[in-house]
């Protein structure tokens, strides 16, 4: 019986951090221990408090350094083993990380503490210069021996030469069952890294001799790849053609991520990925039976995959334990949930700046829409907040791409942590004169069509799909239909349905239903969808000016981000401008992320 009920409500005040908020009892799938078990996290972005506002996402790294912990002792019991993987992009996104200065001193502490078998960089790591640096000076040796990078190199920062960020790969035995793994750690084919970092194309980095010495070894009765790449990709399928040459029935288990969906693909019947979506929502849990190992090497191998998506709160983690609030934690895991309600006070993050009247939404809602988070920043807060003194009241329209916004606001309390949640990026805003607002809109329209439009884009400048929040990627990746991708996305049924925010049962609660490549049983918790809407690639502001009777000329003012881009849509629609050149700084003080806590503070009283 994989389906337990268990219909209590837990009392509140168990999840580590003080002000999270306890968990809803809801249906539970149990997760099905085999010979080798994982336990995965990728893009966590900062977000190692957990979600301080949402009951199923509300335990911290603490509750998981627990939760490994107590899994360890569980299945090291049964005589099998577990791993523990991260696959990156565990920086930007969160003020944990981004408020502190220098950024992230306080995230690589707490970080430390978890044991992790495999652990790999994502793009966001290799952005900027100091970023990249932090990471091969701190965050890299906190890993020794389990960090890995197959296809970045670094120019070190002492030496100037040019060498990898970590070892490219490890071969290892587990400890109970004597598994031998050859283990991997990739980043997608990224050229958006700062010039410090040299990324390789997954499809030469498999041709290097150290590579294929190391899929031809014999004696190995698993490949691990883990890495920061989609589960469906073509890097990934490189990766898997390339093992298959030599190695045509050794068992595969690729974990991935970057898309920040859950996710599982099926390359053949013995070679598996797993993505674990984003933000500690999720922790990805797999398992593997029928693997050959050193103590028994001859058995063909005949493995059995099981893949699930644990919602990471405490309601959770007891149930797959079988522990409770007393037996659970761990010293270690209590320790490191006081280490981040320190850093967070020390930062300030509980900060209130105002009260929102409602919820406003990325992608429940279409856009434009009266609870969209799009909308409200188009007619409400770059309205009145976004103003430019040297420019009196010449009309302006701004342009913003929707991934500069990365989550949701909920009704309530706005904290400081919600500012670098919604808008980690500091960007600043720029302004081209005198632009006919009929041009205006047709750089728009060029801006939220396909890539195909603009033909081939600069070597320098990544798809228009760069433009959009992550988790659009999923839909033009081609691996799945558009409708079982925006499925994939909050697991959400094909057809658009309006917002689901009452229970029409008692126990089920809206979340993730994901469907993948093994069917709609991989979620923990059985949850009803909650609906997903595509948004545009940008959206528009019009200032100082009135819809009904639009102005013939404007200043075309854009979020810094959006400037490569627009570069080039200004050039298809013949604009007599040179962009970035002609481009002047528009109200210098100001970046997106404190023009929003201006705006709050100003008008959105708390009772
Ligand atoms: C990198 O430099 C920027 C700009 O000076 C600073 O804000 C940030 O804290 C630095 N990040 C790290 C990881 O040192
Ligand atoms: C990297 O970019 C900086 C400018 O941001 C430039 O000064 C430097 O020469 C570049 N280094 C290399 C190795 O291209
Ligand atoms: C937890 O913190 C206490 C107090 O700082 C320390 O004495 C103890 O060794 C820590 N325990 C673990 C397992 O890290």
């Amino acid at each position: 019986m994989l389906l337990s009920v268990l219909p209590w409500l837990l009392p509140s005040a168990l999840a580590a951090q003080p002000a999270a908020p306890a968990p809803i009892s809801a249906p539970l799938r149990d997760l099905e221990i085999g010979q080798l078990n994982f336990l995965h996290t990728t893009d966590t972005h900062g977000w190692l408090a957990g979600h301080l506002q949402e009951p199923s996402f509300s335990a911290d790294w603490g509750d998981y350094i627990s939760f490994a912990s107590r899994m360890r002792e569980k299945i090291e019991e049964q005589g099998r083993d577990l791993l523990v993987i991260d696959t990156g992009d565990r920086v930007e996104g969160n003020g944990l990380y981004d408020s502190s200065k220098p950024k992230g001193i306080y995230l690589s502490e707490i970080l430390r503490h978890q044991h992790i078998d495999v652990i790999t960089s994502g793009n966001h790591e290799l952005y900027q210069h100091n970023t990249s640096e932090a990471e091969f000076l701190t965050t890299v040796p906190n890993f020794r021996a389990s960090y890995l990078a197959s296809n970045i190199d670094i120019y070190h920062p002492v030496t100037s030469e040019l060498v990898p960020l970590a070892p490219r790969y490890r071969k290892f035995t587990t400890k109970n069952q004597g598994i031998r793994i050859v283990a991997f750690g990739f980043l997608f084919n990224f050229n958006g890294n700062y010039n410090n970092t040299v990324v390789q194309p997954v499809e030469e980095t498999i041709k290097q001799a150290w590579f294929q010495e190391a899929i031809q070894m014999t004696d190995v009765d698993l490949f691990l790849i883990a890495g920061h790449v989609p589960a469906h990709s073509s890097e990934y399928r490189a990766i898997y053609r390339e093992i298959r040459k030599f190695r045509w029935s050794t068992p595969i288990q690729f974990f991935g991520g970057h898309e920040h969906i859950r996710d599982y693909a099926q390359y053949d019947s013995k070679a598996v990925a797993l993505a674990s979506g984003r933000f500690m929502e999720t922790i990805g849990f797999m398992s593997i039976d029928g693997l050959s190992t050193s103590k028994q090497p001859d058995t063909s191998s005949n493995p059995v995959f099981k893949r699930r998506y644990i919602d990471n709160n405490l309601f959770s983690f007891y149930h797959h334990t079988g522990l409770d609030h007393d037996s659970f934690p761990t010293e270690k895991g209590r320790n490191v949930s006081r280490l981040i309600t320190d850093a967070r006070r020390a930062l300030r993050l509980d900060t209130v700046h105002g009260c929102s009247p409602r919820n406003l939404w990325m992608s429940r809602v279409p856009y434009p829409h009266a609870d969209s988070i799009y909308s409200w920043l188009a007619k409400e807060v770059l309205p009145d907040s976004l103003k430019d003194e040297n420019r009196g009241s010449v009309p302006a329209v701004a342009i913003l791409n929707t991934g500069g916004i990365r989550f949701d606001v909920f009704k309530g309390p706005f904290f400081q942590d919600t500012a670098f949640i919604i808008s980690p990026f500091s960007n600043k805003f720029r302004y081209v004169k005198n632009v006919p607002y009929e041009k205006v809109q047709l750089i728009i329209e060029v801006l939220n069509k396909q890539k195909k439009v603009l033909g081939a884009p600069r070597e320098d400048v990544a798809s228009l799909d760069s433009l959009a929040p992550p988790e659009k990627l999923s839909h033009s990746s081609g691996a799945l239909s558009e409708q079982e991708s925006m499925a994939a996305v909050y697991g959400v049924a094909s057809h658009q349905v309006p917002l689901i925010s009452r229970r029409d049962d008692d126990s089920i609660i809206p979340g993730y239903t994901t469907k993948d490549d093994a069917g709609t049983d991989g979620d923990d918790t059985i949850h009803f969808p909650v609906s997903y809407y595509e948004v545009p690639n940008v959206f528009q502001a019009l200032l100082s000016a009135d819809e009904s009777s639009p102005p013939e000329t404007v200043d075309l003012v854009y979020i810094e981000f959006v400037e490569p881009y627009l570069a080039l849509a200004a050039k298809f629609a013949r604009l007599d401008a040179d962009i970035p050149k002609e481009s002047e700084e528009y109200m210098p003080s100001m970046g997106m992320t404190e023009l929003i806590i201006d705006w709050v503070q100003k008008h959105w009283k708390c009772e």
